[in-house]
């Protein structure tokens, strides 16, 4: 069956949550959650906020009707620069495809069409966090590490 990568829409909340959920299962481990129910009512208020807003944009792979992967974006504004009038930056999150269909190139793929949208939103740079699984693919396709990106945790 052919994989078909697509944008998702407003009637796709529900698959970005689950999607979400397995990733974020994937990459810190099954974790119990304290109360599943509502963290997944709050992930599925955040998808639906943002995406309404324009701020998350979400590409789904699909074979046939189901799902096997997602990734996705967050834009958020920055100041025009003399030389770029670019106003915006993205960072790069759910980046996911579901174990069995691995090392087929539908995580390339998803991630092509996801920086193929820098021109239609604006969108200067793209950032992200890698897990080790994800570095080789990020790579590839010119992501590197910065030098002078500084980050401050605050405690809960
Ligand atoms: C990272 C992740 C999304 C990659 O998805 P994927 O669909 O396996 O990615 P691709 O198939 O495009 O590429 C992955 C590897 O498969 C190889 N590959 C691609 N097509 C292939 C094929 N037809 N046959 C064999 N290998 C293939 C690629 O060369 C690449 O190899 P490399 O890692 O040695 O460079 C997936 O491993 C995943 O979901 N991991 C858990 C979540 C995670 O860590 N996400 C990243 C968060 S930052």
């Amino acid at each position: 069956v052919t994989v078909v990568v697509r944008a998702a829409t407003s009637e796709d909340v529900d698959t970005v949550v689950a999607l979400r959920l397995e990733f974020l299962d994937a990459v810190r481990g099954p974790a119990p959650r304290p109360s599943d129910d509502d963290f997944t009512d709050r992930t599925r208020s955040f998808v639906a906020a943002e995406q309404r807003a324009g701020r998350l944009h979400t590409w789904l792979a699909e074979e046939g009707s189901h799902p096997v992967g997602i990734v996705s974006l967050l834009v958020w504004p920055r100041p025009p620069l003399p030389e770029d009038e670019r106003t915006a930056d993205a960072y790069v999150i759910n980046m996911y495809v579901s174990p069995a269909h691995r090392r087929r190139g539908i995580g390339r793929r998803l991630l092509d069409r996801c920086l193929g949208s820098a021109g239609e939103l604006g969108i200067k740079r793209f950032q992200l966090h890698s897990t080790s699984d994800g570095r080789q693919l990020y790579e590839s396709l010119g992501f590197a590490p910065s030098s002078t990106w500084m980050e401050l945790p605050v405690p809960p």
